[in-house]
């Protein structure tokens, strides 16, 4: 059975004094949850020491939002997932559309990143999806197949129980235009046929398959009322305390 994965993604936001207040809001809501549901923030770089003390013992888990694909070395500016793995750090994203397109991460970068992350036992979670213009021109399903293909190459079978996709269509993605529950479950059972095409259906229908593009409280159910959707990659809705756990409490 897929567990569902309700993870906040809060890209360039937060102070830690912001940080540890939304935390800490969500800790105590999580404490009288009892949906089977996992929860995550993935939360900036300089917040992760002070979130780990906060989350440390509940359900929520802690998620970086990049890595380097060195394990160390020369590369300022860069963090490795050692280091993410010595603050306790337990997911990472891998390719958001935002890393992709203003820091031209390819999918050959990002396959290296998966390979890092899964030998130093940090959950990926590889995000896909095409762009409006790829839309248009019916090109969304060779987009992603593409990504998945050549993200995951050369990655063994026996790591994809630690990988997690998250389709985020780029045009969804804070603009307030959500792909229709509909459109997001046609893609993501197309990711999941591919997924059966390269690693069998035993994978196919184990691994986590999130949606992704301006999911809100109000639309959360919709969504995760869809067969294939197994959770939400959640931006700006995860940023205030009430809007994300109405998400993770769809
Ligand atoms: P929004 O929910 O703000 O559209 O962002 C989605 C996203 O990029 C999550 O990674």
């Amino acid at each position: 059975m897929r567990v569902p994965l309700i993870a906040g993604n809060w890209k360039m936001n937060n102070t830690i004094e912001e940080s540890l207040d939304l935390a800490n809001n969500l800790v105590e809501f999580s404490k009288k949850f009892d949906k089977n549901r996992e929860i995550l923030i993935c939360a900036p770089f300089t917040a992760l020491h002070a979130l780990k003390k906060v989350l440390n013992g509940s359900k929520i888990k802690l998620g970086a939002q990049n890595m380097h694909f060195e394990e160390s070395g020369a590369y300022t500016g860069e963090i490795s997932a050692v280091m993410l793995k010595d603050i306790g750090v337990d997911c990472v994203i891998i390719g958001h559309s935002e890393r992709r397109q203003y820091f031209n991460e390819s999918d050959e970068l990002l396959n290296k990143k998966i390979k890092t992350a899964l030998k130093f036992n940090l959950k990926p979670i590889l995000c896909v999806g095409e762009t409006l213009e790829q839309r248009e021109a019916n090109a969304e399903k060779e987009t992603v197949r593409s990504q998945i293909i050549n993200g995951l190459h050369d990655i063994n079978i026996e790591y994809l129980k630690n990988i997690v996709i998250a389709y985020e269509p780029v045009w969804a993605i804070g603009t307030g235009k959500t792909a229709t529950s509909k459109q997001a479950n046609e893609i993501i059972s197309y990711i999941r046929s591919v997924i059966k095409e390269l690693y069998g259906v035993n994978v196919s229908e184990n691994i986590i398959i999130q949606y992704g593009g301006s999911v809100k409280g109000s639309n959360a159910s919709e969504i995760m009322a869809e067969s294939d959707i197994d959770g939400a990659l959640v931006g700006g809705a995860s940023l205030k305390a009430d809007e994300f756990i109405k998400i993770i409490n769809y």
